[in-house]
C-alpha cells in the first residue's frame, strides 16, 4: 500500500512514526505546512502531489476541519483512492456525500479514529450490528472534557486543566469543540448513523458542554455520591431517535463514573446481545494514530466499504426523553418553580423534565447572561 498523508500534526506525525518500519504500508508522500527531517524527500506543500499521484492508492486525511478536507477526500475518492480519516468534523458534516461517493467509486472509506480516539469502537459496532439490532449507543466520548473534569475533581481550575489537555495533544485546534460539546455531538452522530443505519442531522441533537462547570458543582455532586461526565446518548425505536449530549451525573462505583483522565467509555445496547462497553484512551497522538493504522490494515486486507449502507433520514424526537436535573442558578423563574422537586443549598433537584425543554430553558437563561449549571441524572437503563 502506498499512502499519501494529508496533514502532519498530532495524529499524522503519530501515524508516520508507527508505520516507519512497516514495508507493507508505506507513507510515500506527506503534505505539511513545513518540512522536517523525518519527512525528507516525501515532503510536499501541494495537495495535488498526493491526489494526482497514480502510485498512491490510499490517502490518510488528518487535517481536521471541513474545508479543504472535504474537497481533498472527494478528489482522492474520485481518483479511485481509498480514504482513511480521523476527522470527525468532515465526516459528520459531509456524511451522506462522502459515504455515497465512496460507494459510487467503489473505494474504502474508514474513520474509526473519528469516534473514541484509540478505541476500535466503530469497527466493533460494524460487526455487532450485522447480527443484532442496536437499540442505543452511549458514553463518554471526549477525552479532553473527561480529563478536565478529572482534574477539577482534584481541585484544579477549568482553565489550567484545559491548557494541560491542549499541551497533551487531547484537545481540538479550537477547544470550544471539546468543551462546548460539538466534538462529542459529532462522535454521537457518526455512531448513531452507523448503529441505526440511517442519517441523523447533527443539528437535530440537543447539545450542552461543560464550560459552566465549577469545582463546587463537582464537590456538591460528590456529596451525593455522584460524578459528572459529558454524556452522549442516542436510542432508536420505530424509526425515531431520542438523542442528547449533556453533562450528566453517575453513581460512584458505576462504570461511567470510573472513567477518568483522557479515557472514553463507549457502549451499545443490543436487542439480543445485551450491553457492550468499550474503554480506552479517547484522545492523544498514539492511541488515535493506532486506530488510523488499524483502518489501513483493514483496507489493505479486505478493502471493506463504509461501516453502514443506510442513508435514509432518521429524525430526532425527544418528546419521551425525560431526565431529573441538579441545577445551580440564581434565576427565579416560573418554569424552574414548576419543575422543582427539592431545594438543596445552592442547587435545585428537578422532577423529570423533557430534555429539549430543559435545554431551551438553560439556553434562555444563558442568553440573558445568567450563570447556570445543570447536570442530568440519566436513568440507569440508558447506559447499562
Ligand atoms: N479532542 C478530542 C477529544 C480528540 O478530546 O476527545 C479525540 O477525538
Amino acid at each position: 500500500m502506498n499512502i499519501g498523508l494529508l496533514g502532519y500534526g498530532t495524529v499524522g506525525g503519530g501515524v508516520d512514526r508507527i508505520l516507519r518500519e512497516d514495508p507493507a504500508l508505506k507513507v510515500t508522500r506527506v503534505l505539511s505546512l513545513f518540512s522536517t527531517e523525518e519527512m525528507a524527500s516525501r515532503y510536499t506543500d501541494r495537495a495535488e502531489d498526493i491526489l494526482k499521484d497514480p502510485a498512491i492508492d490510499t490517502v490518510v486525511e488528518v487535517l481536521g476541519g471541513i474545508h479543504p478536507a472535504y474537497e481533498w477526500i472527494s478528489e482522492a475518492m474520485r481518483a479511485g483512492k481509498n480514504v482513511v480519516t480521523a476527522n470527525k468534523a468532515v465526516v459528520a458534516a459531509c456524511y451522506r456525500e462522502l459515504v455515497s461517493l465512496s460507494r459510487e467509486m467503489n473505494v474504502s472509506f474508514r474513520c474509526t479514529a473519528a469516534a473514541g480516539g484509540g478505541i476500535p469502537w466503530l469497527t466493533s459496532l460494524e460487526r455487532v450490528k450485522k447480527n443484532d439490532r442496536v437499540e442505543a449507543v452511549f458514553g463518554v466520548m471526549n477525552g479532553s472534557c473527561n480529563y478536565i473534569l478529572s482534574e477539577m475533581e482534584k481541585g484544579g481550575s477549568f482553565g489550567a486543566a484545559l491548557k494541560n489537555a491542549q499541551a497533551l495533544g487531547f484537545a481540538e485546534r479550537d477547544p470550544s469543540a471539546d468543551v462546548d460539546g460539538p466534538d462529542t455531538l459529532r462522535k454521537l452522530m457518526i455512531s448513531s448513523c452507523i448503529a441505526f443505519n440511517g442519517y441523523i442531522a447533527e443539528d437535530e441533537i440537543p447539545c450542552r458542554g461543560i464550560r459552566t462547570v465549577r469545582t463546587e458543582d463537582l464537590a456538591f455532586l460528590k456529596e451525593k455520591g455522584l460524578k459528572l461526565k459529558l454524556f452522549a446518548y442516542a436510542a432508536e425505536k420505530d424509526g425515531k431517535v431520542a438523542a442528547a449530549v449533556e453533562p450528566a451525573a453517575f453513581p460512584e462505583g458505576s462504570a461511567l463514573a470510573g472513567i477518568t483522565k483522557n479515557l472514553n467509555l463507549i457502549g451499545c445496547r443490543l436487542q439480543y446481545g445485551g450491553t457492550l462497553t468499550f474503554t480506552g484512551e479517547g484522545a492523544g497522538r498514539y492511541p488515535t494514530a493506532e486506530n488510523v493504522v488499524r483502518d489501513l490494515r483493514d483496507v489493505a486486507a479486505f478493502r471493506p466499504a463504509f461501516y453502514a449502507d443506510g442513508l435514509q433520514p432518521l429524525h430526532v424526537d425527544n418528546t419521551a426523553l425525560k431526565r431529573i436535573y441538579y441545577v445551580r442558578t440564581s434565576a427565579e423563574d416560573p418554569f424552574l418553580e414548576k419543575i422543582t422537586a427539592e431545594k438543596d443549598g445552592a442547587y435545585i433537584k428537578t422532577l423529570p423534565v423533557s430534555v429539549p425543554e430543559m435545554h431551551a430553558f438553560l439556553s434562555s437563561l444563558e442568553a440573558d447572561g445568567t450563570p447556570v449549571f445543570a447536570a442530568a441524572v440519566p436513568e440507569e437503563e440508558a447506559y447499562a
